[in-house]
Protein backbone atom coordinates (compact mmCIF):
# COMPACT_ATOMS: atom_id res chain seq x y z
CA UNK A 1 0.00 0.00 0.00
CA UNK A 2 2.54 2.34 1.02
CA UNK A 3 5.73 3.29 -1.00
CA UNK A 4 9.12 3.42 0.22
CA UNK A 5 9.29 7.06 0.13
CA UNK A 6 5.99 7.36 1.59
CA UNK A 7 6.96 5.04 4.76
CA UNK A 8 10.32 7.31 5.78
CA UNK A 9 7.85 10.11 5.07
CA UNK A 10 6.01 9.06 7.71
CA UNK A 11 8.66 7.94 9.98
CA UNK A 12 9.99 11.87 9.48
CA UNK A 13 7.38 13.43 9.65
CA UNK A 14 4.61 11.87 12.32
CA UNK A 15 2.10 11.75 9.43
CA UNK A 16 1.17 10.75 5.96
CA UNK A 17 -1.81 11.75 3.50
CA UNK A 18 -3.16 9.41 1.45
CA UNK A 19 -5.54 10.72 -1.13
CA UNK A 20 -8.18 8.38 -2.36
CA UNK A 21 -8.20 6.12 0.44
CA UNK A 22 -11.90 5.30 0.23
CA UNK A 23 -13.94 6.03 -2.61
CA UNK A 24 -16.69 8.27 -2.75
CA UNK A 25 -19.39 5.04 -2.70
CA UNK A 26 -17.76 4.09 0.62
CA UNK A 27 -17.89 7.70 2.17
CA UNK A 28 -21.49 7.99 1.15
CA UNK A 29 -22.25 4.58 3.27
CA UNK A 30 -20.59 5.59 6.16
CA UNK A 31 -21.74 9.54 6.12
CA UNK A 32 -25.47 7.98 5.77
CA UNK A 33 -25.35 5.34 8.85
CA UNK A 34 -23.32 8.16 10.77
CA UNK A 35 -26.26 10.71 9.92
CA UNK A 36 -28.81 7.73 10.53
CA UNK A 37 -27.69 7.00 14.12
CA UNK A 38 -27.11 10.63 14.84
CA UNK A 39 -31.06 11.10 13.90
CA UNK A 40 -32.33 8.07 15.70
CA UNK A 41 -29.99 7.55 19.19
CA UNK A 42 -29.08 11.60 20.04
CA UNK A 43 -32.98 12.41 20.47
CA UNK A 44 -33.04 9.28 23.02
CA UNK A 45 -29.89 9.64 24.50
CA UNK A 46 -28.38 11.85 27.45
CA UNK A 47 -27.51 15.73 26.53
CA UNK A 48 -23.55 14.45 27.34
CA UNK A 49 -21.62 17.05 25.87
CA UNK A 50 -18.06 16.30 24.21
CA UNK A 51 -15.52 19.35 24.93
CA UNK A 52 -11.75 19.26 24.83
CA UNK A 53 -11.72 22.20 26.54
CA UNK A 54 -12.90 21.06 29.63
CA UNK A 55 -12.73 16.82 28.86
CA UNK A 56 -11.89 15.91 32.64
CA UNK A 57 -14.90 18.02 33.97
CA UNK A 58 -17.18 17.11 31.38
CA UNK A 59 -16.71 13.62 30.96
CA UNK A 60 -19.32 11.60 32.34
CA UNK A 61 -20.57 8.21 32.84
CA UNK A 62 -22.50 7.94 29.40
CA UNK A 63 -18.89 9.32 27.79
CA UNK A 64 -16.77 6.85 30.54
CA UNK A 65 -18.94 3.82 29.59
CA UNK A 66 -18.99 4.48 25.93
CA UNK A 67 -15.17 2.38 25.14
CA UNK A 68 -17.27 -0.59 23.91
CA UNK A 69 -20.83 1.41 22.91
CA UNK A 70 -21.75 3.32 20.11
CA UNK A 71 -23.06 6.48 21.29
CA UNK A 72 -23.83 10.21 20.53
CA UNK A 73 -22.29 12.80 22.25
CA UNK A 74 -23.22 16.92 21.77
CA UNK A 75 -21.49 20.09 20.71
CA UNK A 76 -20.92 22.30 23.32
CA UNK A 77 -22.29 25.07 21.30
CA UNK A 78 -25.31 23.60 20.42
CA UNK A 79 -27.25 24.67 23.90
CA UNK A 80 -28.23 28.14 24.45
CA UNK A 81 -27.62 29.76 27.67
CA UNK A 82 -30.71 28.23 29.24
CA UNK A 83 -29.84 24.49 28.85
CA UNK A 84 -32.22 24.07 24.98
CA UNK A 85 -31.14 22.40 22.57
CA UNK A 86 -30.56 25.25 19.39
CA UNK A 87 -30.05 22.56 16.41
CA UNK A 88 -32.20 19.43 15.10
CA UNK A 89 -30.45 16.68 17.40
CA UNK A 90 -28.76 15.29 14.21
CA UNK A 91 -27.26 18.65 13.47
CA UNK A 92 -26.31 19.35 17.28
CA UNK A 93 -23.34 15.83 17.66
CA UNK A 94 -19.99 16.15 17.92
CA UNK A 95 -19.20 12.93 18.03
CA UNK A 96 -20.03 9.29 18.03
CA UNK A 97 -17.84 6.84 19.76
CA UNK A 98 -16.34 4.62 20.41
CA UNK A 99 -16.80 1.38 19.33
CA UNK A 100 -18.36 1.92 15.72
CA UNK A 101 -15.64 -0.95 13.89
CA UNK A 102 -17.28 -3.55 16.08
CA UNK A 103 -20.65 -2.79 16.29
CA UNK A 104 -21.83 -1.32 12.65
CA UNK A 105 -20.89 -3.36 10.07
CA UNK A 106 -20.60 -0.46 7.46
CA UNK A 107 -18.11 1.08 10.10
CA UNK A 108 -16.28 -2.27 10.48
CA UNK A 109 -15.98 -3.22 6.69
CA UNK A 110 -14.15 -0.04 6.57
CA UNK A 111 -12.15 -0.45 9.76
CA UNK A 112 -10.89 -4.52 9.17
CA UNK A 113 -9.97 -3.56 5.62
CA UNK A 114 -7.11 -5.70 4.88
CA UNK A 115 -5.46 -2.38 3.97
CA UNK A 116 -5.51 -0.53 6.91
CA UNK A 117 -3.57 -3.82 7.95
CA UNK A 118 -1.13 -3.79 5.69
CA UNK A 119 -0.33 -0.27 6.07
CA UNK A 120 -0.32 -0.96 9.52
CA UNK A 121 2.29 -3.37 9.28
CA UNK A 122 4.37 -1.10 6.79
CA UNK A 123 4.50 1.51 9.28
CA UNK A 124 5.68 -1.00 12.06
CA UNK A 125 3.19 -2.29 13.87
CA UNK A 126 3.79 -5.96 14.53
CA UNK A 127 -0.19 -6.69 15.96
CA UNK A 128 -2.21 -3.78 15.84
CA UNK A 129 -5.48 -3.84 17.97
CA UNK A 130 -8.17 -1.57 17.25
CA UNK A 131 -9.45 -0.26 20.17
CA UNK A 132 -11.42 3.39 19.16
CA UNK A 133 -13.22 4.47 16.86
CA UNK A 134 -15.03 8.01 16.17
CA UNK A 135 -17.38 9.55 13.56
CA UNK A 136 -16.81 13.13 14.04
CA UNK A 137 -19.22 15.44 12.84
CA UNK A 138 -17.29 18.95 13.18
CA UNK A 139 -20.84 20.37 12.47
CA UNK A 140 -21.37 23.70 10.38
CA UNK A 141 -21.42 26.91 12.39
CA UNK A 142 -20.75 25.21 15.74
CA UNK A 143 -18.17 22.42 15.52
CA UNK A 144 -16.04 22.72 18.17
CA UNK A 145 -12.18 23.08 18.45
CA UNK A 146 -10.41 20.38 19.28
CA UNK A 147 -7.01 21.77 21.05
CA UNK A 148 -3.76 20.96 20.16
CA UNK A 149 -3.08 17.31 21.83
CA UNK A 150 -1.11 13.71 21.36
CA UNK A 151 -3.50 11.27 20.87
CA UNK A 152 -1.36 8.67 23.17
CA UNK A 153 -2.76 11.28 25.88
CA UNK A 154 -6.00 9.46 25.34
CA UNK A 155 -5.12 5.75 24.49
CA UNK A 156 -1.74 5.45 26.55
CA UNK A 157 0.31 2.29 26.42
CA UNK A 158 3.55 0.73 27.64
CA UNK A 159 5.19 1.31 25.48
CA UNK A 160 3.54 3.58 23.40
CA UNK A 161 1.98 2.24 20.51
CA UNK A 162 -1.69 4.29 19.33
CA UNK A 163 -1.48 4.90 15.48
CA UNK A 164 -4.47 6.83 14.68
CA UNK A 165 -6.09 5.74 11.30
CA UNK A 166 -8.13 9.36 9.98
CA UNK A 167 -10.58 9.35 7.37
CA UNK A 168 -11.90 12.34 5.68
CA UNK A 169 -15.77 11.61 4.93
CA UNK A 170 -16.03 14.87 3.53
CA UNK A 171 -13.66 17.90 1.89
CA UNK A 172 -11.46 19.13 5.35
CA UNK A 173 -10.21 22.27 4.60
CA UNK A 174 -9.06 25.34 6.32
CA UNK A 175 -12.73 26.97 6.87
CA UNK A 176 -14.46 23.62 8.23
CA UNK A 177 -11.76 22.77 10.63
CA UNK A 178 -9.16 20.65 8.64
CA UNK A 179 -5.92 18.58 10.66
CA UNK A 180 -3.42 21.21 11.57
CA UNK A 181 0.12 18.97 12.56
CA UNK A 182 3.26 19.56 14.04
CA UNK A 183 5.84 17.51 11.36
CA UNK A 184 8.47 15.79 13.27
CA UNK A 185 6.65 16.86 16.68
CA UNK A 186 6.37 12.95 17.18
CA UNK A 187 9.97 13.14 18.95
CA UNK A 188 8.93 15.21 21.59
CA UNK A 189 7.59 13.32 25.13
CA UNK A 190 4.45 12.46 26.13
CA UNK A 191 3.30 15.87 27.87
CA UNK A 192 0.27 14.01 29.56
CA UNK A 193 -1.80 11.68 30.38
CA UNK A 194 -6.09 11.21 30.56
CA UNK A 195 -6.76 8.66 33.29
CA UNK A 196 -9.41 7.46 35.30
CA UNK A 197 -9.05 8.68 38.95
CA UNK A 198 -10.43 5.57 40.56
CA UNK A 199 -13.51 7.30 41.96
CA UNK A 200 -15.43 7.62 39.10
CA UNK A 201 -14.44 10.43 37.02
CA UNK A 202 -10.95 11.27 34.94
CA UNK A 203 -7.61 13.76 35.71
CA UNK A 204 -5.18 14.82 33.58
CA UNK A 205 -1.51 13.42 34.99
CA UNK A 206 1.10 15.74 34.15
CA UNK A 207 3.83 14.26 32.80
CA UNK A 208 6.35 16.68 30.79
CA UNK A 209 6.24 20.31 31.18
CA UNK A 210 7.53 20.81 27.40
CA UNK A 211 4.82 22.93 25.86
CA UNK A 212 2.77 21.68 22.73
CA UNK A 213 3.75 23.76 19.51
CA UNK A 214 1.95 26.96 19.22
CA UNK A 215 -0.49 28.15 16.22
CA UNK A 216 2.99 29.33 14.77
CA UNK A 217 4.26 25.36 14.38
CA UNK A 218 1.13 24.12 13.17
CA UNK A 219 0.98 23.44 9.41
CA UNK A 220 -3.26 22.57 8.02
CA UNK A 221 -3.11 19.29 6.20
CA UNK A 222 -6.67 20.13 4.10
CA UNK A 223 -7.81 16.90 2.25
CA UNK A 224 -10.28 15.91 -0.22
CA UNK A 225 -13.11 13.58 0.78
CA UNK A 226 -11.66 9.85 1.14
CA UNK A 227 -8.17 10.72 1.86
CA UNK A 228 -6.73 9.04 4.93
CA UNK A 229 -4.29 10.23 7.15
CA UNK A 230 -1.99 8.41 9.27
CA UNK A 231 -0.90 9.76 12.83
CA UNK A 232 1.74 9.05 14.56
CA UNK A 233 0.32 8.69 18.48
CA UNK A 234 2.74 11.20 19.65
CA UNK A 235 2.22 13.55 16.68
CA UNK A 236 0.65 16.85 18.13
CA UNK A 237 -2.22 17.78 16.29
CA UNK A 238 -5.04 20.91 16.54
CA UNK A 239 -8.13 21.62 14.30
CA UNK A 240 -10.09 24.46 14.86
CA UNK A 241 -13.76 25.63 15.56
CA UNK A 242 -15.88 25.16 12.68
CA UNK A 243 -17.75 28.43 11.58
CA UNK A 244 -18.12 27.79 7.92
CA UNK A 245 -21.75 26.44 6.20
CA UNK A 246 -20.01 22.98 5.70
CA UNK A 247 -19.95 20.41 7.82
CA UNK A 248 -16.41 18.14 8.49
CA UNK A 249 -17.41 14.75 8.88
CA UNK A 250 -14.56 12.22 9.23
CA UNK A 251 -14.42 8.52 10.84
CA UNK A 252 -11.03 7.76 13.22
CA UNK A 253 -9.91 4.57 13.98
CA UNK A 254 -7.17 4.44 16.81
CA UNK A 255 -4.75 1.15 17.41
CA UNK A 256 -2.62 -0.26 19.83
CA UNK A 257 -0.24 -2.82 19.91
CA UNK A 258 -1.48 -6.47 21.25
CA UNK A 259 1.63 -7.06 23.49
CA UNK A 260 2.21 -3.38 25.12
CA UNK A 261 0.57 -2.79 28.03
CA UNK A 262 -2.42 -1.14 28.11
CA UNK A 263 -3.07 0.50 32.00
CA UNK A 264 -6.37 -0.35 33.70
CA UNK A 265 -6.61 3.20 34.32
CA UNK A 266 -6.97 4.27 30.95
CA UNK A 267 -9.81 5.88 30.59
CA UNK A 268 -11.43 3.49 27.37
CA UNK A 269 -11.87 0.24 29.15
CA UNK A 270 -13.95 -2.63 27.41
CA UNK A 271 -16.44 -5.30 29.10
CA UNK A 272 -15.30 -9.10 28.66
CA UNK A 273 -17.90 -10.00 26.19
CA UNK A 274 -16.23 -7.16 23.58
CA UNK A 275 -12.66 -7.86 23.07
CA UNK A 276 -10.54 -5.51 21.24
CA UNK A 277 -9.48 -7.14 17.93
CA UNK A 278 -6.44 -7.66 15.54
CA UNK A 279 -6.84 -5.71 12.71
CA UNK A 280 -6.53 -8.10 10.35
CA UNK A 281 -8.48 -10.14 11.94
CA UNK A 282 -11.54 -8.98 11.31
CA UNK A 283 -14.82 -9.39 12.86
CA UNK A 284 -17.66 -12.16 12.58
CA UNK A 285 -21.10 -11.37 11.41
CA UNK A 286 -24.04 -11.85 13.75
CA UNK A 287 -27.03 -13.26 12.18
CA UNK A 288 -29.29 -10.17 13.52
CA UNK A 289 -26.66 -8.14 11.46
CA UNK A 290 -24.86 -6.62 14.39
CA UNK A 291 -21.19 -7.35 15.10
CA UNK A 292 -20.19 -10.05 17.87
FE1 LIG B 1 -6.37 13.26 17.94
Amino acid sequence: MLSRDQVVAYAADGYLALPGFLDPGTCAALIERAEQIAAEQAPAGPRSVFSTQAQARRSDAWFLESGDQVRCFFEEEAFAADGSLQAAPARAINKIGHALHDREPVFAAASYDPRLAEIAGQIGMREPLAVQSMAIFKQPGIGGEVGCHQDATFLFTAPLSVVGFWVALEDATRDNGCLWVAPGGQRGPLRRRFCRDGVGGVRFAELDPTPLPGPSQLQALPVRAGTLVLLHGLLPHWSGANRSPRRRLAYSLHCVEADADYPADNWLQRGASLPFRRLAAGPPLARSGALV
